[in-house]
């Protein structure tokens, strides 16, 4: 098959572009970095000639509900007009578990994501997961204040980027399921404050972690762990601290240092 894959570089993408090119599909990867901004429509033109499947797993980075609407509405619309003209026969798109009715901060775009991907004319799937195993970097990266990592009171049953990568793939290359499929979660339930202390102490980072309650419906949606799902989703197996010790680990360091971590929700 031909799979674009919008936002291919990112923390999840790779994951789905290894994948794809795993099994011999003809990748192409959509973001800014190569040229496409999904966001604007530059560079998109013809991108998606021959393209049988699109899976986007686009992000940005805001607690803002009204850049997130703004961003996932701008790409969705984008992709979508470019995959009708083009024929495409496939839009998945990567969404999260547990977000209905929270139309706050980043899930305030996801919604309007979904109900474009549903509204439009490209045979779709909308695949949700729960956050990654990686949010606990990418969240840490965001709220580290010098000694201080602020970590907000979350209950979470997280789940690999690299089998929602496989997962993504195995959605695209089966028919459009014309709305969600099965839900995707991780093996465990976990506290985001314990990931990231197991995280600093497994890398050797000196640092402290205070766990505040977020404000708002998007923080009261993860300190109540609404965001788990429910029994009946598929679920990953690779556990956090097996994914500590695996390859996928970008090991954090003192901030003086910089970090390696992509900057992500
Ligand atoms: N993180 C989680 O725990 C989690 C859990 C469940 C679902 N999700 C969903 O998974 C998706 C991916 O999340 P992620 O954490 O993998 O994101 P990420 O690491 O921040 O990666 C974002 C990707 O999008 C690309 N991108 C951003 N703006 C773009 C633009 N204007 N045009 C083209 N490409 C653009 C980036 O590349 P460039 O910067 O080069 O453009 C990058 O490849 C999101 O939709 C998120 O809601 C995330």
């Amino acid at each position: 098959m031909r799979i674009a894959v919008a936002g291919g570089t990112g923390t999840v993408g790779r994951h789905v572009v290894a994948a794809a090119e795993a099994r011999g599909h003809d990748v192409t990867v959509l973001t800014r970095r190569n040229g496409h901004d999904l966001e604007t429509g530059a560079g998109l033109a013809g991108a998606l000639d021959g393209i049988d499947a699109v899976i986007d797993v686009t992000s940005v980075v805001s607690l803002s509900g009204r850049r997130a609407r703004e961003f996932f509405t701008n790409v969705t619309g984008n992709l979508l007009r470019a995959g009708a003209d083009a024929g495409v026969g496939h839009h998945v798109a990567l969404s999260i578990v547990g977000i209905d009715g929270i139309d706050d901060g980043h899930y305030a775009g996801k919604l309007a994501q979904e109900r474009l991907v549903e509204g439009g004319t490209v045979p779709h799937t909308i695949q949700r997961a729960t956050q990654f195993l990686e949010f606990a970097a990418q969240v840490a990266e965001q709220t580290t204040f010098g000694p201080l990592t602020v970590i907000p009171k979350a209950l979470m049953r997280p789940v690999a980027a690299r089998e929602v990568g496989a997962r993504l793939l195995e959605v695209a290359e089966g028919e459009p399921v014309g709305g969600r499929a099965r839900d995707l979660a991780g093996p465990r339930d976990e506290r985001l404050a314990d990931l990231v202390r197991r995280m600093y102490a497994f890398d050797g980072v000196r640092r402290g972690v205070l766990e505040v309650r977020f404000p708002r419906p998007f923080g009261k949606s993860l300190a109540t762990g609404v965001v788990r799902g429910g029994d009946d989703a598929l679920r990953g197996r690779i556990t956090f601290d097996e994914w500590l010790r695996s390859p996928d680990h970008v090991p954090v360091r003192p901030r003086r240092e910089g970090t390696r971590h992509a900057v992500a929700p």
